[in-house]
């Protein structure tokens, strides 16, 4: 199949460019910043919230794989306007299945980011064009990312009543390989990491690895969001799962090592939030994604 990925140039996006194309795919491949084409991945310039380039995008492509996103501080202007605007444009182009990456709990738990996970779930199942929606559990490599950003602080504020399921990226790309080959299911699966850790075990497991020694100070974090990931809401207990756990991610044995130069080759954008240093000063690791509480003592 041609596949048209949006965000391949993310987390997600740059293990499922390498994924897709093992798979025997052709691999077109958006981002807002320019990109040499190389012989297996045609790269296209498009930003999905002014238009640009999106309408040649979705020309002659057999799936849409939809992972762009602007992430928990974009206001959700990727997730839900980009997102009614992709999926107009598909259905023009007679494009018959698309794909679209979620979070675990944006049914359930529709606040914050979640709730524009879900606006842009609803604008998929209603979009008319054959679809699959996958909602995945935190990517280890995301969870690395903020811990890193917190790695000059003395002291780390960590909330142990909330529970996390982290996956490795490369096995939601391969998730997301199946069921773009599976064609669409109409409906939303879930995907989630091998173990439930809480946020003691999250941080004290990375802190170890890294060679580490922070104070911790137990903080609880007021709010609806922080209350479903306590309650549970942004676990799943579908199968399959992943198998690469939190500890694995952060001590790889060689089978758990994906080809990452074979990724970096092929995506890695400049522009590319995943490639960027964390300079977010709003930065508190642990509680889910809506970012403006501010966390208090318990
Ligand atoms: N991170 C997690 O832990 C996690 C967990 C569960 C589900 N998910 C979902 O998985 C998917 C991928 O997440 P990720 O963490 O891999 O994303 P990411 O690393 O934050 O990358 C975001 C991607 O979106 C693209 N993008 C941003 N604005 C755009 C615009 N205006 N037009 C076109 N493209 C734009 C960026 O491409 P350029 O900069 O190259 O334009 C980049 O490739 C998302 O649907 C996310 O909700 C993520």
């Amino acid at each position: 199949m041609r596949i048209l990925v949006t965000g391949a140039t993310g987390l997600l996006g740059s293990a499922l460019v390498p994924a897709l194309l093992r798979a025997g795919h052709e691999v077109r491949a958006l981002s807002r910043s320019r990109r040499h084409s190389s012989e297996s991945v045609d790269w296209r310039v498009g930003d999905l919230v002014s238009g640009e380039g999106v309408r040649e995008a979705v020309r002659d492509v057999d799936a849409v794989a939809h992972l762009a996103t602007s992430g928990r501080r974009g206001r959700g202007a990727v997730d839900v306007p980009g997102t009614r605007a992709l999926v107009v444009l598909a259905r023009a182009a007679g494009v018959p299945y698309l794909l679209l990456t979620s979070m675990v709990g944006a049914d359930r738990a529709p606040y914050g980011h979640l709730k524009d996970k879900r606006e842009a779930e609803a604008v998929v199942a209603g979009s008319g064009l054959g679809w699959t929606v996958l909602r995945a559990t935190p990517y280890h490599q995301w969870l690395h990312r903020r811990l890193s950003a917190l790695r000059s602080l003395p002291v780390l504020p960590v909330d142990r009543s909330l529970r996390w399921q982290p996956v490795h990226a490369g096995e939601v790309a391969t998730r997301v390989t199946e069921l773009l080959g599976a064609g669409p299911a109409d409906a939303a699966v879930e995907f989630g990491g091998p173990q439930v850790i809480d946020t003691g075990e999250l941080v004290g497991t990375w802190l170890l690895t890294q060679g580490l020694r922070r104070a911790v100070v137990p903080v609880r974090y007021p709010g609806r969001l922080y209350a479903a990931q306590r309650a549970g809401e942004l676990l799943t207990d579908a199968l399959p799962k992943g198998g690469i756990t939190w500890r694995d991610h952060l001590t790889p044995e060689p089978a758990h090592v994906f080809d990452d130069d074979f990724a970096s080759e092929h995506t890695a954008s400049p522009t590319s939030p995943a490639t960027q240093p964390e300079g977010d000063p709003d930065l508190h690791v642990y509680g889910g994604d809506e970012g403006y509480e501010r966390p208090t003592r318990s």
